[in-house]
């Protein structure tokens, strides 16, 4: 039986606590949307601030050299390196996640001539596929789109790029980095992971697995804000062989030489397009500041915790209330958010929020809890169960103010 106290003594233990300070967070609020939109870190502002007021006004253009704004993308690209297991250089900020995987995939698929397969995941994040979609279109290869569990069986000689994102954004679920991409290599395809559910909310190990591409959002656990650049990782093997279809003059070995041809960059620059947005990578580059000093196998072990006290609590206290596990038992199938499936889960997580306990939802029945193990406390999770339980239990959801749809759910 866990208790409000047994949660209390678990946040006087965690060793991460005191990274909570580093947030800007309402004190009266609940916060377990990490995963869609990262809690803003209380350094941010004065760092955008100095960027505004004394960068832009009175540096102005002088600030690309004299403010180092010009290596910013490359700057950020290694502080994210760390967190997800690359090595220095092969990782750089641009672009949107669909824009790099748009870039990625046109790259891997130039890399495997004579194979004609994209193969992705069915229920992947729909953007995934879309773009996967469009660069099948213009290679003139097939998408064939698969269950997660029939991925592995769906590698064969044939197929060209392997493209999977690491942790389903619906049910949290995580594929095995390491086994799937040595599956992939043995077929002799090359793999592009999606790291938007797992980058800064657990180790991941890029290199140490073979990877050959990745991609992923700034805004989620790397709490880089609304619509932060994203990122793109080249295995250092290949960054030679890549030819990204979007040839800016940022990707360009020499971009101030303003030459007519366009000549790739000899290293991971070539990834960019065009002028990056550079107060966004500012915002990205400080708000990586709450990873200072945090070991990311600490970091992974609070959030499982936190995963299974939430599904605990969810055994425990919503019995009969109509809620379903849509997310693994088993952590180690699990990413940093657990999701219960509810017929009523949109007017649920309107009530939910209308309490100050934030959380989101996917259609068609999703609810959403993402733990982001740097500022989410035990206590949280236990309040809201404790508020899940009134408001279903209560009816308190069934308004037509909590059913109507807004635009962003
Ligand atoms: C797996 C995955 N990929 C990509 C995206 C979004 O990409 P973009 O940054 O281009 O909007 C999301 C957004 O939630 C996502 O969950």
């Amino acid at each position: 039986m866990i208790t409000r106290e047994h949660c209390a003594a678990l946040d006087a233990a965690d060793t991460l606590a005191h990274c909570r300070a580093r947030f800007d967070l309402p004190a009266d609020t609940i916060y377990l949307d990490g995963n869609s939109l990262g809690a803003m870190p209380a350094n941010v502002p004065a760092r955008i601030e100095r960027a505004l007021k004394q960068e832009w006004a009175h540096g102005l253009i002088r600030s690309w050299n004299d403010a180092d704004w010009y290596p910013a993308p490359q700057r950020t690209g290694n502080k994210i390196a760390r967190l997800i297991g690359a090595g220095l250089d092969e990782v750089i900020v641009a672009d949107s996640t669909s824009v790099n995987l748009f870039k990625v995939l046109v790259a891997a698929t130039r890399m495997r001539p004579g194979r004609n397969v994209i193969l992705a995941e069915r229920t992947n994040f729909p953007t995934d596929v879309y773009i996967a979609s469009s660069v099948a279109e213009m290679t003139g290869c097939e998408l064939r789109c698969v269950d997660p569990d029939d991925i592995v069986a769906a590698i064969d000689d044939t197929v060209a790029i392997v493209s999977l994102t690491h942790v389903n954004y619906k049910t949290g679920k995580r594929y095995d980095m390491e086994a799937v991409t040595r599956q992939a290599h043995e077929a002799g395809a090359l793999i592009v992971w999606d790291l938007c559910h797992s980058a800064g909310a657990m180790p991941v190990s890029l290199n140490r697995s073979g990877a050959d591409f990745a991609v992923g959002c700034g805004y989620k656990y790397l709490n880089g804000g609304p619509g932060a650049p994203a990122f793109v990782f080249v295995a250092s093997r290949h960054i030679e062989a890549v030819r990204q279809p979007l040839t800016g003059w940022h990707g360009h070995s020499k971009p101030f030489d303003l030459t007519h041809d366009y000549a790739p960059h000899p290293g991971i620059d070539r990834m960019l397009t065009g002028t990056a947005p550079q107060l966004g990578v500012i915002a990205l580059e400080s708000a990586l500041e709450a990873f200072d000093g945090v070991d990311l196998d600490v970091l992974r072990d609070k959030s499982v915790a936190l995963g299974n006290v939430f599904i605990e609590l969810t055994d425990q206290e919503l019995k009969g209330l109509g809620c379903m596990l849509a997310s693994p038992r088993d952590a180690e199938q699990r990413g940093s958010q657990v999701s219960l499936g509810h017929a009523q889960g949109y007017a649920i997580m309107q009530a939910l929020i209308a309490r100050n306990v934030i959380g989101d939802f996917r259609a068609p029945d999703i609810l959403r809890f993402g733990f982001a193990p740097l500022y989410v406390r035990y206590v949280d999770i236990w309040d809201t169960i404790a508020q899940l339980k009134d408001i279903i239990s209560t009816d308190a959801w069934n308004t037509e103010e909590f059913k109507a749809r807004k635009s962003v759910t």
